[in-house]
């Protein structure tokens, strides 16, 4: 297990992921009822883009630098980016952390909520716990979080989401476990929102997780939203990534159609980033 989210924090990928997430969190705190976030690969929760491990790739400046920098944000950009001015920028105006999706995912937790975070790296782990001490509705988990959905779903509350967020250190390993984990996950707690995010590299490496989805019996079609900054052609590079949503909120495609035309533009490099918001249909 080599991979270290700090290289990446902040990156065109984590500002997609976590605009998708507030919006999810925002549906789930629209109704009064109690709801869980479980965060199966967590991360450590607060990244520090001045340290060397963000300065080596240099990866943020393509990514969230450019949404804080970027004018006439819609609502749902313009909100995750005054979320990112609050947590990490200083007071000259320089951005010099990054809060991972449990911290995002706290800013959005009431006091009757709960969230369920994992992460299986220890040094992470405890960087992780240390972020979030104190906070009573919140539990870490050092263990596999693959293996966390079937110990602790169904949580007490009935509402909530699961987000699946791992490293893809092995694209097809990495597939068949949130193939088996996402079954088992909804079997205990089918109505919670299930949301995946994959990376696309090559197109036929992702065709058949998709494919898989649209055959999901006994549940609603899955809704996949992808941006994509290059060519899905190349086995190497990061081409662009997508999220998978099982039991979206109402109208969750449309709110997305809203907004993934400015992220697009806002995050093109050398020739125009497409996105892309479907139902996976058999
Ligand atoms: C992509 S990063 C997570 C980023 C985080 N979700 C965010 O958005 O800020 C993946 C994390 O999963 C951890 N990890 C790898 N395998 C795991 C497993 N089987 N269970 C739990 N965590 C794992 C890695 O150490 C890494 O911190």
């Amino acid at each position: 297990m080599n991979y270290r989210h700090a290289f990446h924090a902040g990156n065109f990928a984590d500002v997609f992921k976590h605009v998708v997430l507030l919006g999810l969190l925002d549906a789930l705190r629209a109704k009064p009822a109690a709801f869980c976030y479980v965060d199966t690969h967590a991360g450590r929760g607060r990244y520090d883009l001045a340290g060397a491990q963000a300065q080596r790739t240099g990866e943020y400046r393509d990514g969230v630098a450019r949404v804080l920098a970027a004018p006439d944000l819609p609502a749902a950009l313009a909100d995750y980016a005054q979320r990112i001015r609050a947590f990490g920028v200083d007071a000259a105006g320089t951005l010099q952390h990054y809060p991972g999706s449990p911290l995002l995912a706290r800013c959005c937790l009431r006091e009757q909520d709960r969230a369920i975070l994992c992460e299986l790296q220890p040094e992470e782990a405890a960087a992780l716990r240390a972020s979030v001490r104190g906070d009573a509705r919140i539990a870490v988990h050092e263990r596999d979080g693959y293996a966390a959905l079937k110990a602790l779903l169904p949580p007490a509350q009935k509402r909530g989401l699961v987000l699946i967020d791992p490293p893809f250190e092995a694209q097809g390993a990495e597939f068949d476990a949130i193939r088996h984990a996402l079954a088992s996950a909804l079997a205990r707690w089918p109505n919670a929102i299930h949301a995946v995010w994959y990376p696309i590299k090559l197109r036929e490496t992702v065709a058949p997780f998709q494919r898989w989805l649209a055959n999901l019996d006994g549940h609603a079609d899955a809704l996949v939203s992808e941006l994509l900054l290059h060519e899905d052609n190349s086995p190497v590079r990061l081409n662009g990534c997508g999220m998978a949503i099982i039991n979206p909120p109402w109208q969750f495609d449309r709110a997305l159609a809203q907004w993934l035309p400015a992220l697009a533009r806002v995050l093109t490099l050398d020739s125009a980033a497409r996105w892309r918001v479907d139902w996976c249909k058999r």
